[in-house]
């Protein structure tokens, strides 16, 4: 059997950004490799200014594999004490795994500083070296490249363009509050919710609210949490409704998604939730009522209106306020949403109306159940009618002050 061809990533990943992964797919695709594992490294004995602690790394660049294919994050040197070497990294994957064939993708200045590794003789028969290069003018220095390779180096330049993206770059402009366009969605909200690198938006306990999540969710379902969080933290912004309670609401709207029906039941019997039979003997239902039992028994959150929120956000409910809306429609557009008819729509309202919006993404849905010749709840039947009527308001309102303007001009 042919030996496994695995590509290995390693970086301080301070934190993982779009160059990162990129390098990844692109060493994957022009060299074959069966899959890339990306290697965090643990906490140096000295604490060095601005690298963040290696769990938050290792996170952060955990939440990026998910959903992406052949690739995955190894705790391999960040749960290992002391200084660690590649060589030892290298040297232990291959006594568990004899039959890979390890590629280490490097950017061209790591190849100067390659007879600096601990026994770089030895690296040099246990992988072969995947460059990157730095820039696209200048070729590389043929004079080290030799010197590499008679000592055993096996080198392969990749055809990649470079691209400038440094996490110095990234960190400078997190700590002055501009949003980078090198990182991943998930890995900006993770930054913010556990306020990382100087950023001021933090949750008030973060890493327990997080850890609590990451027990009880599977991890597509955790990736989710964290992008429909992002997605109410922006509509937020917009709607001026508080930062923090839709962020706090959206990340934990799921948090008792991943239980088994009848431990829902079980919640729902126990705190005399008022639910129909439709909605009890439903998981898609029953984990809107029962998550917010779920938030403020395990999670602590006393707060009603996020409270609220969660409850409402699986079919809506009459009288729902910007919040809940936020909630609700967060879920529906977050960026990892596969694609639905009605997604850019009501993704391009919710910049401007959060009521025309919902309205849209509520009125599809009821044409998309209809048509399947399923049953609507009735709370989104009577929730649709009256965001219809508040559209209606809305609507006469602002006729009314353009009739008001007329007049005053003629
Ligand atoms: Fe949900
Ligand atoms: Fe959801």
């Amino acid at each position: 059997m042919p030996k496994q061809r695995i590509g290995i990533m390693g970086g301080s990943f301070n934190p993982i950004h779009e160059r990162h992964l990129e390098l990844a797919i692109c060493a994957m695709k022009e060299q074959k490799l069966d899959r890339v594992i990306f290697l965090p490294t643990g906490n140096p004995p000295h604490k060095r200014e601005g690298l963040e602690d290696a769990e938050h790394r290792f996170e952060m660049t955990r939440l990026c594999m998910i959903g992406l294919p052949k690739c995955s994050a190894s705790r391999m040197e960040i749960d290992r004490e002391g200084v660690i070497y590649t060589v030892d990294t290298l040297t232990r994957m291959l006594k568990d795994s004899p039959d890979l064939d390890l590629y280490y993708i490097i950017g061209e200045d790591t190849l100067l500083d390659l007879p600096n590794w601990r026994k770089p003789d030895k690296v040099f028969t246990l992988c072969k070296f995947l460059v990157c290069r730095r820039s696209e003018d200048g070729e590389p220095d043929q004079e080290n490249l030799s010197l590499l390779e008679q000592r055993g180096a096996r080198l392969t330049f990749l055809q990649m363009t470079p691209m400038d993206t440094s996490a110095t770059e990234i960190r400078s402009q997190l700590a002055s509050g501009i949003e980078p366009t090198a990182l991943r969605p998930q890995v900006l909200e993770y930054i913010r919710i556990m306020g990382l690198y100087g950023t001021k938006t933090s949750l008030e306990h973060a890493d327990m609210i997080y850890a609590k999540l990451k027990q009880s969710l599977s991890d597509r379902r955790l990736l989710h949490s964290v992008l429909v969080a992002a997605t109410a933290r922006k509509l937020a912004a917009i709607h001026g409704v508080n930062e923090n309670q839709a962020v706090l609401a959206a990340l934990l709207h799921d948090c008792a998604k991943c239980m088994p029906l009848s431990e829902m039941q079980k919640i729902a019997k126990e705190n005399r939730l008022l639910v129909d039979k439709e909605t009890m003997q439903s998981t898609n239902l029953l984990h809107g009522p029962v998550g917010a039992v779920v938030a403020q028994r395990d999670y602590g959150i006393d707060d009603q209106n996020i409270l609220a929120a969660i409850r409402c956000h699986t079919v809506g409910k009459v009288g729902m306020l910007p919040l809940d809306m936020i909630v609700y429609l967060s879920d529906k557009i977050e960026p990892s949403r596969r694609s639905y008819p009605a997604l850019e729509e009501v993704r391009r309202l919710s910049g401007s109306s959060l009521i025309d919006a919902i309205r849209y993404s509520m009125e599809s849905t009821l044409e998309y159940i209809a048509a399947q010749k399923s049953t609507i709840h009735p709370d989104t039947m009577r929730a649709a009618q009256w965001l219809g009527r508040m559209a209606a308001k809305k609507n006469a309102v602002q006729q009314n002050k353009r009739s008001e303007m007329n007049e005053r001009t003629n």
